[in-house]
């Protein structure tokens, strides 16, 4: 099993960038839609559906299989041989990243439902402030994979 890990190395790696790219546009998109959709929500229903179908769209075609294929490849290089030392401190600052990610994907995913529900308290404000917390992740897991501290 190990070894043939090791030799599907480059590809795991390859692909679990890729899905990593995809999951953090939508990660960086869907709060910046919530905050549109926030401030227009008086609009008029053609509006806010167009909204909705944005998001529902977003969530389940793009960042839901990103953050699969992403969690999916990512513990294949962890199973891989020789690639994590647990001694270090880079691979937990790393997974406290990645559980943040995964937490942040999930508030979306009910602030979505309660959207389109028409029960969502969130202001376009909190959304806004909300938005910079997958910067924040992404700083965290990017200087522990590349420096390994
Ligand atoms: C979801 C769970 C995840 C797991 C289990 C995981 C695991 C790993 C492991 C073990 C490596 C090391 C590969 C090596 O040594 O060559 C790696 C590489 C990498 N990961 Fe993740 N990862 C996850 C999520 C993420 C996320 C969310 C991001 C970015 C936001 C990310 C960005 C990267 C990058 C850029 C590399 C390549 C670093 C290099 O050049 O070696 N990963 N990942």
């Amino acid at each position: 099993m190990g070894e043939f890990l090791t030799g599907l190395y480059p590809w795991t790696k390859v692909l679990h960038v890729i899905s990593v790219i995809a999951w953090m546009s939508g990660l960086f998109y869907l709060p910046r839609l919530f905050v549109y959709h926030t401030e227009k929500a008086k609009a008029g229903a053609v509006l806010t559906d167009t909204f909705e179908l944005m998001e529902r769209r977003l969530l389940r075609a793009i960042m839901n299989p990103a953050m699969i294929a992403t969690w999916t490849f990512g513990m294949l290089l962890v199973f891989t041989p020789g690639l994590v030392d647990w001694t270090s401190a880079w691979p937990w600052s790393k997974a406290f990243g990645v559980l943040g990610m995964t937490w942040f994907h999930h508030w979306l995913g009910l602030r979505r439902k309660e959207l389109a529900a028409g029960t969502c308290n969130v202001t376009a404000r909190r959304f806004r402030i909300m938005n910079e917390l997958p910067t924040v992740f992404l700083v965290v897991i990017v200087t522990s994979v590349i420096v390994r501290f």
